[in-house]
């Protein structure tokens, strides 16, 4: 069932534009129509304008005109897992609810499941916002 997002994330590690950490990273997101849209981390020479992995893959979601994330995976080698920063589980929790899972892989696939909730405990989110 996850198979075709985990495949994608990896996928797009290989499209990555990394050229000053040499760190690959592709993402994937399902929308809530089942569609699976992917990015890559894209770095800039001022190296705060690089952008996310899961960054992309919400773009391209959004762009499509979707806004809620049923699921999502991360890919990126190394010994230690590749979950997503800190900037990202909040940009992820904008359109994913606190049990979605998070599939952390390497380049050979699935490693890792967690959920939202578990990486970004007591979130601020949308629904914050909704007071009368
Ligand atoms: N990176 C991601 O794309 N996603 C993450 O969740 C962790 C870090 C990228 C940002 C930068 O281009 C490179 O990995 C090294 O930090």
């Amino acid at each position: 069932m996850s198979a075709d997002l985990i495949e994608a994330a990896v996928a797009a590690m290989s499209k990555a534009y990394a050229p000053y950490s040499n760190f690959s990273v592709g993402a994937a997101v399902r929308g809530a129509s089942g569609k699976v849209y992917a990015g890559c981390n894209v770095e800039n020479a001022s190296y705060p304008e690089g952008c996310c992995a899961e960054t992309s893959a919400l773009s391209a979601m959004v762009m499509a005109g979707e806004a809620r994330v049923t699921e999502v995976a991360v890919a990126g080698a190394g010994d230690k897992l590749v979950t997503p920063c800190g900037g990202c589980r909040q940009r992820l929790r904008e359109f994913a609810a606190d049990d979605v899972a998070i599939h952390i892989c390497g380049p050979q696939g699935l490693r890792k499941t967690v959920t939202l909730g578990e990486l970004l405990p007591l979130s601020f989110g949308p629904d914050n916002l909704d007071q009368e």
